[in-house]
């Protein structure tokens, strides 16, 4: 499912830009699934690289960039990346791979394929607020965000606790995301007890300097 729901206002995209601005810097989104955020970095940075483990991803990713020579999409996963050292200035990775403990092999890549004066930022749910946050916790009932943030705090990043919202045309694209996030009776549940098509999303944006 396409996240185009996803942060309508572009609330991460200026916290971000706020920390440290890509024009005319080397982006790599990191797990870019189908390169929804490709074109965004594009605008203005000089390069973008997304890196996507699953080749038909990456493929779809490539599809929608053909038009933007400065893209390119490789397939590679984090622990991994197919990438020089000191080669990027910001990397961007949202909602994938890095969750907290068991991410190290990641984190080890990314101080080597930063450069000095660059900025990494991780996005991903804050489990604490929100209606997707609770949503999020009866999904998960043993996640424990005390034990996420203290692995991010030790490990130098700084906490952005930010709220964006899913904005739907219809209950059914709303029903459609739910049926992917959760397992059907959650879902269902969520669909009775939430109405409209709008719902309120906290998420953490931890960010470093290196
Ligand atoms: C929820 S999707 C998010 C996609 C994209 N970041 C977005 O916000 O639209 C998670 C992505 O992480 C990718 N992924 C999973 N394991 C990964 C790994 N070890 N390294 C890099 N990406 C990974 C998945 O293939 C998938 O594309």
């Amino acid at each position: 499912m396409e996240n185009r729901a996803v942060d309508p206002d572009g609330v991460l995209a200026a916290a971000m830009r706020a920390v440290r601005p890509w024009t005319g810097a080397t982006v790599l989104d990191l797990g870019c699934g189908t390169g929804f955020h490709l074109p965004v970095f594009a605008d203005e940075a000089e390069r973008v690289i997304g890196v996507e483990p699953h080749a038909g991803l990456a493929a779809a990713a490539r599809r929608r960039v053909r038009d933007r020579p400065n893209v390119t999409v490789r397939v590679g996963v984090a622990q991994a990346l197919p990438l020089p050292d000191a080669s990027v200035d910001v990397v961007h990775v949202r909602w994938a791979y890095f969750f907290g403990p068991g991410c190290e092999p990641g984190l080890a890549e990314l101080d080597r394929v930063v450069r000095r004066g660059g900025a990494i930022f991780i996005i991903d749910n804050d489990a604490t607020r929100s209606t997707f946050g609770g949503w999020f916790r009866r999904s998960l009932p043993k996640y424990d965000p005390r034990k996420v943030e203290r692995f991010w705090t030790r490990r130098g990043y700084t906490r952005e606790p930010l709220m964006i919202r899913w904005s739907f045309q219809s209950r059914d694209d709303l029903a459609a995301v739910l049926r992917i996030e959760f397992p059907p009776d959650l879902a269902d549940a969520c669909l009775r007890e939430h109405e409209g098509l709008e719902v309120d999303y906290a998420v953490n944006l931890w960010w470093r300097c290196p």
